[in-house]
Parts: structure tokens; C-alpha cells; sequence
């Protein structure tokens, strides 16, 4: 739909019309501009109809035309963002009524106004500014923002780290009233140890004080985490069920009716030393036959025979002992989970134990051996969409005109997304796949959302990453990574998101539910940063050289 426009004694022209482009050919280019500051790619423009309508498009490229009586002109190629009619803002741009009246650089003005009447003030959450001018600040609707997921993605030092520290360091904040700590809930995944520092005040817990109970495992996850499940072995599993429900029922002190209900995955004590004695002495089962040896040395003792499991839970056996012996897993298999009890275990993820309410919790998984990290991830994970699902139905039990299903929402952030939820079908991230991909699908009502941040979008997993409904797109340069980001941006954002290969540090795209247009924008600096800063190599190398313990160094690697 190309139009041509009719006016002809004006400086600038729109010449074509497009749902994606709009053509402008300006002939005096010093002429057109607005107080005295010049046109760049990335500035915006501004036309209007005849009813009052007004498309505001920003620059994507501009080119010098010679013509053929010796003179040049200007051509603008221009994004549409969307119109403004009677100074409200309307996302695309196939409302103008054509043709054309004229064209004008925006005013700083104009943009700042369509950022600041989107959201009311009390949805207004701005962590950014514009990009091309770091005085419009960029507010995003703050219930749209933290309702649906949010994907944060970037190469490696784009700045993904220091975005989300800005993002929920002004979460944490933010007061509606005269009091101390507001009503936000951000847990933090934290695989590289760099988040303390960004929330001094966080409840932090590393596997110096995480205690998890494996006795909350549900069914998958306990063959998983236990059995050899690639053997696909009936006995060994047979012989760990039965021995779990075995001790949950002797342990259990309820009423009768209760204790038969018991099954393999009710989130009750077992003792696993007692399912590993089980195991060993099946292993090694002798019968009695009845018989006597009638003859020879053994003349006059029993005749036994094997039992029906001799032999056979040997490997079960090793395995389950190598890991109940297994110092690193203190945190999880330890005395410590054994009797900690479930509301301990959530007060402390939630930081809701009353010696220590705290907005932030960061869980420092560094210390947590790579071959339980997914099976620590989902159950943490799975344990606090569980408690969104109890507490809708209990307010719901309450109040059955109760609108909102959660009035203690929270934040699930997954740094390295791409390590828990890979695009990958292999049985070792199973487990937190399918709690993450779950609390993906179904999370919003219960209010539970996650955001993930990854520099490899194209690894995480299809199902998590469709999910998300906002995305901070920050500097990609790995093609594979940019088509796999582009093709699930909800919105057709022209050449906005070649941009992506050339975003300086803290730069991003940022697009979604809750802005009210895809946007360029400077990430607010973060106070105090996460320990992720860049390393001045060069400054320190040409430092005097410095002598390092390698004792000490090795006491931390053995600790
Ligand atoms: N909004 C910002 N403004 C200015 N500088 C920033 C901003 N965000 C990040 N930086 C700088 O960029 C560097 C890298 O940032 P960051 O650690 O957040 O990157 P990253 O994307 O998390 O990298 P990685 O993928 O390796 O974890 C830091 O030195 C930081 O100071
Ligand atoms: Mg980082």
C-alpha cells in the first residue's frame, strides 16, 4: 500500500506508507529538525492525518539521493510505533488515515508524554531510560511486568546481571506506605556467588546452612535422585518403595485411616539409612528351608538357600550407600534433614521465620555438587509453586469471593537459565525441567512467576521461554541465539532488533506486556552491583606481581 502525497511546497514528505515503513524525503535537511538538535538514527518522528490523528515513527536509516538536475535530497526510513489520537497512544500504526498531512521531527516532549501517561502511578516501575536520551525515562506497568514471566538475555557481559540487581533492588523498595519492609518476594537462584553483595539485606543461604529434606522428593524425583533409573530395574525400585512407605508408616503417628494413605509421594519423614539397611539385608537374605543337613560338616544345622533378592540389589545397594556417605551431600541426606521439619523448610525459603523476614532470598548454589543441582533446583522450585497452589485454595476456602488467588506473590530468578531448563531431553535435568516448565504453564494463577536470564536463549527450553511475556534483550551477538530471540518476540519490530548486535553495556531492547512500545533503553545503574564486574586485566597485570597461598587456596577447594 504505497501512496504518494500530494503536497509538494513542503521541506519534508511522506512518499510512502507501509505497515512496517514509512518513507519520508526531506529536501533541506539543516530545515528539519526541532531546537537546534539534529536527526540520528534512533530519533523519532512525528505525523499527522487529517483527523487529528499522529503516527510517531523512529529513524531507522537516512540516505543522501543526488537527483538529476545536480541537487540532492534526504531519504528517512522510518519504524512505526504507533499513534497518538486526542493524547492517547495506540500501538501500531494502520490507524493514520491516509494520505498524510505532515512531518516533524518529535519533540522530546511528545515522547516523554506517551511514556509517562502509559501507566498510572501507581502501576509506574521504571528501572530504564530511553537509550537516544537518558532524560525521558522509560516506566513499564509493573503489575503487567512481575503477572507474566520475564526472560532477560544477553551474551556474556551485556549486562544481564547488574539489569536484574537494578530490577529487584527497585521491587524491594518501593512503599505504598510509611513501613519498613514491603510485601515483594524475590527468591534468587544464584550459581555464581554474585548476588550477596548486590542484597546485603537478603536472607542468603549457601550449603554451609541449606538444609533441604530429601524426604519432600515426590515420586520422580526420588528415582531419580536414588535408583539407577537407566537400568530400569524392577527390583531395586520395588524393594526403595516399599522400604520408603514401610518407614514413613512406622514413623507415622496420625490416625489409622491417615497411615494407610500413605504413599511414595506424601512429603512425610522416611529414614533413608533404614530404606539402605533394608536394601543390604535383602541383598544378602538367607531362608530357612527347615531341613537339616543330614550329613557332613554342617550335619545338624538348618538348610537355607538364597532369598528370592540375593545378589540382585548389589549395584542398588553401592549406590545408595556412596551417597548416603557422601560428605558434600551433608545438606540434603545429613542429620540436619532428617529432622528438620516442613514449615521450617518453607519459613526458610520464603524468609518468613520470624528471626529473619527478608524480602530477597538468595540461595547460593555454588557450593551444590553439579549431580544434585537439578534435583536441588526442583524441588526448592517445585515446594514454592505447591505453596502458591495451597495458599489460593486456602483463601479460597476462606473467602470464596476472593479475587485475588495470591496476596503474597512471588519471584522465582533463574541465573543460567539455560542450566535447569535446557532445550534438552537428557534424564539429568528431568526433574527440574518439569517443576520449572509447570510453574511456566500454570504459575500465574497461583502467583508464582520466574524470570530467567540466560546468554543462551536458544539452549533453554521452547515451553519456558514461549511462556515469557516480557524480554530485556540486551547486547546478542551469537546468531543462532538472535534468530531464536527474534522469532518469539510478540512484537514485528523492524530492524529495531538488528540493533541487538551493537548494544553497549546496560543497553537493551525492552518489549512486552507491559511497555507501551518496544524500546531501546539505558539500564539504570544498580546500587550496591552484583560481583559480576568486568576484571581490569589490563591495569592489574601491569600491577607489581602478587603472591598468592596455595595452601589456602586448597583447604577452600577440600573444605
Ligand atoms: N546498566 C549498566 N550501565 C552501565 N554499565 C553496566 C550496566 N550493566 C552492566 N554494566 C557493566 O557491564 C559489565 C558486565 O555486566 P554483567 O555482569 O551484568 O553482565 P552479564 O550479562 O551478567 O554477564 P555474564 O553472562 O557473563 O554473567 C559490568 O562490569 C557492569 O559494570
Ligand atoms: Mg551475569
Amino acid at each position: 500500500m504505497a501512496v504518494e502525497t500530494t503536497a509538494d511546497n513542503l521541506n519534508a514528505q511522506v512518499v510512502a506508507v507501509f505497515p512496517d515503513k514509512v518513507r519520508i524525503v526531506v529536501d533541506k535537511l539543516e530545515d528539519f529538525k526541532i531546537a537546534e538538535e539534529s536527526l540520528r538514527v534512533g530519533s523519532y518522528v512525528r505525523i499527522a492525518d487529517n483527523e487529528n490523528a499522529i503516527l510517531i515513527a523512529i529513524i531507522e536509516n537516512f540516505q543522501i539521493v543526488a537527483l538529476d538536475d545536480g541537487t540532492r535530497n534526504h531519504l528517512i526510513e522510518a519504524f512505526p510505533l504507533g499513534v497518538l489520537r486526542d493524547g492517547k497512544f495506540e500501538r501500531g500504526g494502520d490507524s493514520l488515515a491516509i494520505p498524510p498531512k505532515s512531518v516533524e521531527p518529535a519533540t522530546i516532549e511528545d515522547i516523554r508524554r506517551i511514556y509517562s501517561d502509559s501507566v498510572t502511578e501507581a502501576e509506574n516501575f521504571c528501572f530504564s531510560s530511553l537509550a537516544s536520551n537518558p532524560d525521558v525515562p522509560v516506566p513499564v506497568n509493573g503489575n503487567k511486568f512481575f503477572n507474566k514471566h520475564i526472560a532477560i538475555v544477553g551474551s556474556t557481559g551485556s549486562g544481564k546481571s547488574h539489569t536484574l540487581a537494578t530490577t529487584i533492588q527497585r521491587a524491594v523498595a518501593e512503599k505504598a506506605g510509611d513501613f519498613t519492609l514491603n510485601n515483594s518476594h524475590v527468591i534468587v537462584f544464584d550459581i555464581h556467588s554474585e548476588y550477596r553483595s548486590a542484597f546485603p539485606s537478603a536472607n542468603f543461604i549457601d550449603v554451609s546452612n541449606l538444609t533441604l529434606p530429601y524426604w519432600m522428593l515426590n515420586s520422580e524425583e526420588l528415582e531419580e535422585f536414588f535408583l539407577d533409573t537407566e537400568a530400569n530395574d524392577h527390583n531395586q525400585r520395588n524393594v526403595f518403595k516399599e522400604a520408603i512407605i514401610q518407614d514413613r508408616k512406622d514413623k507415622f503417628k496420625g490416625p489409622e485411616a491417615d497411615r494407610e494413605r500413605i504413599h511414595l509421594d506424601s512429603p512425610l519423614v522416611f529414614d533413608i539409612q533404614t530404606v539402605l539397611d533394608t536394601a543390604k539385608r535383602k541383598n544378602e537374605e538367607m531362608i530357612d528351608t527347615g531341613e537339616t543337613y543330614a550329613s557332613g560338616a554342617k550335619k545338624g544345622q538348618p538348610k537355607t538357600t538364597q532369598g528370592s533378592l540375593f545378589g540382585k540389589l548389589t549395584n542398588f545397594v553401592n549406590r545408595l550407600e556412596s551417597k548416603v556417605n557422601d560428605r558434600r551431600l551433608g545438606f540434603f541426606l545429613g542429620e540436619r534433614s532428617k529432622t528438620i521439619t516442613f514449615e521450617e523448610t518453607l519459613e526458610t525459603l520464603l524468609s518468613y521465620s520470624a528471626a529473619n523476614k527478608s524480602n530477597v532470598t538468595v540461595i547460593d548454589l555454588s557450593g551444590v555438587p553439579f549431580e544434585v543441582l537439578s534435583i536441588t533446583v526442583s524441588l526448592i522450585s517445585r515446594l514454592i509453586f505447591e505453596y502458591g497452589y495451597i495458599y489460593k485454595r486456602l483463601r479460597c476456602a476462606k473467602d470464596p469471593t476472593e479475587k485475588i488467588n495470591n496476596d503474597v506473590p512471588i519471584l522465582l530468578v533463574y541465573e543460567e537459565a539455560h542450566k535447569y531448563v535446557p532445550n534438552s531431553g537428557l534424564s539429568k535435568y528431568r526433574s527440574s525441567k518439569t517443576s520449572i516448565e509447570r510453574i511456566a504453564k500454570e504459575g500465574r494463577k497461583y502467583g508464582v512467576t520466574l524470570l530467567l536470564s540466560s546468554q543462551r536463549p536458544s539452549e533453554i527450553s521452547e515451553t519456558i521461554f514461549s511462556q515469557c511475556n516480557n524480554f530485556i534483550a540486551m547486547r546478542l551477538t551469537n546468531p543462532v541465539d538472535q534468530g531464536y530471540v527474534k522469532k518469539l518476540l510478540p512484537d514485528s519490530l523492524g530492524t529495531l532488533i538488528d540493533k541487538m548486535t551493537s548494544f553497549r553495556q546496560g543497553e537493551a531492547l525492552l518489549v512486552g506486556e507491559s511497555i507501551v512500545l518496544p524500546s531501546i533503553v539505558q539500564i539504570d545503574q544498580c546500587d550496591p552491583a552484583p560481583s559480576s564486574n568486568d576484571i581490569p586485566y589490563w591495569e592489574l597485570w601491569k600491577e607489581k606481581w602478587k603472591d598468592m597461598d596455595i595452601a589456602e587456596i586448597k583447604a577452600e577447594w577440600y573444605r
